[in-house]
C-alpha cells in the first residue's frame, strides 16, 4: 500500500470506531467481544483519580498505550499540544494540569474522534483552554514555536512517514520545549516477511513500528536531545493481540496466529521524552 492509502484505512477505521462511540467491545482481538468500561481502565494505564476526570465518551474510545501526562511534568499555564487526540483523554488530563491560563490543543485527522473530543471538553467544563485541529500530522495548522509540550499516546508507530511527523512536531515547539510520548516499538529485529505480513493490518498498532534504534534515530535527527526513555513495558501475548487488531477487532482483523507468535516477547510500548533544544 502507499502511505497515502495506509492513512486513508488508519483513518476510516477509527473514525468508524468513533462513530458507534467505542463502548461495544473492548479493544481486544482475543476470544468473544464483552462490554468494556473502557481500553484505558482495562489496562491500568491511568489512576483511578485520572480516570475520575475524564468523560465516559473519552475512556471508552481511549486507544493509548501509555499516559503520556503522566510524566509529561506539566505546568499551569503551559501551552499542549497532543498528536492524534483520539477523542480527548489525554486533551483533558492535560488541560486539568494547565488551567486556568494554559491552553491544549488536539490534532487528529478523524473528524469523528474530534466530534467526540469536543463533546468531552464540554461535559467536562473544559471548553475554555482546548481547541481541536482537523489534520494529518505530518502538516498541522498551528504556528511555529507555539508549543511547550507536545505529547502523543500510541499514534505515531501508525504513521507511514515518521519523519515527517517528527518534524512538523520540532516545528510546533517552542526552543527549549519538549515532547512527551508513549509508542510501540520492535525491541529486536523482525524477520521481514512477518514484518510485511502486520503491515497488511496497518491500522493496528504493530503494523506500523519501527525497531527502537531506528525509532529514535528518526527522532534524534529531527533536531531533539536529551532523549530519555522513562519506561518500557514488553506487551504479553494478550496484549501483543489487543494491540496489533486496533482500534478493535470488529475493524481490523486479527493478524494469523504464526505471525504474533513471531514476534512474541519483542514487542514493547515505551515512554520516552526529548527535548528542541534552546536556540
Ligand atoms: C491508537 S489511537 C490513539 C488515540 C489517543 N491518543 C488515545 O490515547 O486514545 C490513534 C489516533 O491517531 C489518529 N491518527 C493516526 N494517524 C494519524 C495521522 N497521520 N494524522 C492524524 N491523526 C492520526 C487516529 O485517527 C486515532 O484517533
Amino acid at each position: 500500500m502507499k502511505n497515502y492509502e495506509v492513512k486513508q484505512v488508519i483513518k476510516s477505521r477509527y473514525s468508524q470506531c468513533a462513530a458507534v462511540g467505542g463502548v461495544t467491545t473492548t479493544c481486544c482481538c482475543a476470544g468473544e467481544p464483552t462490554a468494556s468500561s473502557g481500553f484505558a481502565a482495562d489496562h491500568g494505564l491511568y489512576s483511578k483519580e485520572e480516570l475520575s476526570l475524564v468523560p465516559e465518551v473519552s475512556r471508552s474510545l481511549s486507544r493509548g498505550c501509555g499516559n503520556p501526562t503522566g510524566f509529561a511534568e506539566l505546568q499551569p499555564g503551559e501551552v499542549v499540544v497532543d498528536f492524534g487526540c483520539g477523542a480527548g483523554m489525554d486533551v483533558i488530563l492535560a488541560a486539568h494540569r494547565v488551567s486556568p491560563r494554559g491552553n491544549v490543543v488536539g490534532v487528529d485527522f478523524s473528524p469523528q474522534m474530534i466530534d467526540r473530543a469536543k463533546q468531552a471538553v464540554l461535559e467536562a467544563r473544559l471548553k475554555d483552554v482546548t481547541e481541536f485541529v482537523i489534520a494529518d500530522l505530518e502538516q498541522v495548522d498551528i504556528p511555529d514555536d507555539f508549543a511547550d509540550v507536545v505529547t502523543s499516546n500510541c499514534v505515531i508507530n501508525l504513521c507511514p512517514n515518521k519523519q515527517a511527523v517528527y518534524r512538523e512536531i520540532f516545528r510546533v515547539l517552542k526552543p527549549g520545549g519538549r515532547l512527551a510520548i508513549s509508542d510501540v516499538v520492535y525491541e529486536e529485529k523482525i524477520n521481514p516477511d512477518v514484518q510485511e505480513h502486520f503491515q497488511e493490518t496497518w491500522p493496528g498498532c504493530v503494523g506500523g513500528s519501527l525497531e527502537e534504534d531506528a525509532y529514535f534515530d528518526i527522532v534524534t535527527k529531527a533536531g531533539f536531545t536529551d532523549l530519555h526513555v522513562i519506561a518500557r513495558h514488553r506487551l504479553p501475548p494478550k496484549e501483543l493481540e489487543e494491540m496489533a487488531c486496533c482500534p478493535g477487532p470488529e475493524f481490523t482483523p486479527a493478524p494469523d496466529t504464526a505471525d504474533l507468535n513471531a514476534v512474541q516477547g519483542k514487542v514493547a510500548s515505551i515512554k520516552f521524552t526529548a527535548i528542541k533544544p534552546a536556540q
